[in-house]
C-alpha cells in the first residue's frame, strides 16, 4: 500500500483526493498541504489524512512516496522540484509550468533525482483516444493529411473571479488555451505528432478584468506535412462538446467529448469497432486511469504514460501560439526536443 499525498486542496485537489481513495486497493491519501489551514484540515478529515500547511513538515515524514501537485499552475515548478529534491515522487497537475524556465526546472530535479514524474493529461487515458490513436497507429486514415480540434467551452465571469489567481499572467499564465484547451492540444500533438510552426490570432472578448485571452486560433504544421486547425475559447455560452475530427487519405474519425461520432476507413473492408457510446468513459475515470497509472509506473521503476517531455512539449507549442498571436508572425518550433 503507498501513501501518497496532495498539496492543493482546492477544486482538483479534491478530485485527487476522490481518485486516490478509489484506488484504495493500491494506495491511502495520507497528507494534505494547503497554505489554507482550514482547506487542507478539511479535506484531510475526510479520508483519515493528515493536514499540513508548511510543505517541508509534509516532506519530512518519510512513509509518503508520492505527491499530486495541485496548486494554481504557475506555481507548479518551485513545488514540483521541492517534492522531487526530498526524493519523493510526483504527478504534476496540466499545466506543467507556464514557462520553459519552470519546466525545465522539474526536468532537471526529475533527472538527478531518478524518481517517477507524471504530468496530467487525462484525455490520453480515453477509450474514444485510444481508438483514433489505434486507428493512425494501424494505418487504418491511410496518411494523415490534417486534423480540426475545437475546445468551445464557457467559463462565466464568476469562475475568473473564483480564485485570486485565475485569468493572471503570473499564476495561471494565459486563458483558454494555458488552462482549458491545453487538453485537447495536447491529444491533437499525441496523435498527429510533432508540430513544426505555428501561426495564431487571440483575444480576450467576453470577459472583463482579466489578463488572458478568452479565444485563440491557430494552425499548426506537423513535422509530417499535415495541417491542423485548432481553436480554444471559454467564451463559447453554454459550451459544446470537446470535437476533434482527424483526416486521412484513407479515413476519417471523429471523437466528441469521451465518444466516437463517427469512423470511415478505405483501407480496410473489416475495420475495429469503435468504443460504444455505452463503453465510452467520463473524464473523471480518465483521470482515475492515468493516476493508476502513475502508482504502477513507481511500482514498476518506469515512465508513467504522460511524461515530463510530453508536458514540456505541449507547453513548448501553447508559448508558440502565445508569441505568434502577440507578434502576428508564424513560429516555428524547434526540432528534436
Ligand atoms: N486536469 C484537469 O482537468 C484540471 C481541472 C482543474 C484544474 N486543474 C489544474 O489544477 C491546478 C489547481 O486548480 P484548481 O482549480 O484546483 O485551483 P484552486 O484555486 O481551486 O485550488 C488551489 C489550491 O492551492 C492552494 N495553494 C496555493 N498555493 C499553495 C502552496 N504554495 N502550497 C500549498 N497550497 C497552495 C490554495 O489555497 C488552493 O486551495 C491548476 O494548475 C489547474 O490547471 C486541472
Amino acid at each position: 500500500m503507498m501513501r501518497v499525498g496532495i498539496i492543493g486542496a482546492g477544486v482538483i485537489g479534491t478530485v485527487h483526493a476522490r481518485l486516490i481513495d478509489s484506488l484504495a486497493d493500491r494506495a491511502k491519501l495520507a497528507a494534505v498541504v494547503d497554505l489554507d489551514q482550514e482547506k487542507a484540515a478539511a479535506l484531510a478529515d475526510r479520508y483519515g489524512a493528515t493536514a499540513y500547511t508548511e510543505l517541508a513538515d509534509a516532506l519530512a515524514d518519510p512513509e509518503v512516496t508520492a505527491y499530486s501537485v495541485c496548486v494554481p499552475s504557475g506555481l507548479h515548478p518551485e513545488v514540483a522540484a521541492q517534492v522531487i529534491n526530498a526524493g519523493k515522487s510526483v504527478l504534476v497537475e496540466k499545466p506543467l509550468a507556464i514557462t520553459m524556465d519552470g519546466a525545465d526546472q522539474v526536468a532537471e530535479a526529475a533527472q538527478e533525482a531518478g524518481v517517477t514524474v507524471g504530468v496530467v493529461s487525462q484525455r490520453r487515458f480515453q477509450p474514444a483516444a485510444r481508438c483514433i490513436r489505434s486507428a493512425i497507429d494501424d494505418g487504418l486514415l491511410g496518411r494523415l493529411t490534417s486534423a480540426v480540434v475545437e475546445s468551445p467551452l464557457w467559463r462565466s465571469q464568476e469562475y475568473y473571479e473564483s480564485g485570486d489567481w485565475r485569468g493572471t499572467l503570473t499564476l495561471d499564465g494565459g486563458g483558454a488555451l494555458m488552462n482549458q484547451g491545453i487538453h485537447a492540444l495536447d491529444l491533437m500533438i499525441w496523435l498527429m505528432g510533432r508540430p513544426v510552426c505555428v501561426s495564431a490570432h487571440s483575444g480576450c472578448i467576453a470577459h472583463t478584468d482579466i489578463e488572458v485571452e478568452d479565444v485563440v486560433g491557430a494552425t499548426i504544421t506537423f513535422e509530417s506535412g499535415a495541417i491542423g486547425v485548432f481553436l480554444a475559447t471559454t467564451a463559447a455560452n453554454p459550451g459544446l462538446p470537446i470535437r476533434l475530427a482527424f483526416h486521412g487519405d484513407g479515413g476519417v474519425i471523429v471523437m466528441d467529448d469521451e465518444r466516437i461520432t463517427q469512423f470511415t476507413t478505405t483501407v480496410t473492408d473489416s475495420p475495429p469497432t469503435p468504443p460504444s457510446s455505452e463503453a465510452a468513459e467520463s473524464i473523471d475515470a480518465a483521470h482515475r486511469a492515468q493516476y493508476a497509472d502513475f502508482l504502477q509506473a513507481i511500482g514498476d521503476h518506469r515512465e508513467p504514460f504522460v511524461t515530463v517531455a510530453d508536458g514540456r512539449l505541449s507547453l513548448q507549442v501553447v508559448l508558440a501560439i502565445y508569441e505568434s498571436a502577440r507578434t502576428g508572425r508564424p513560429v516555428e518550433l524547434p526540432a528534436g526536443k
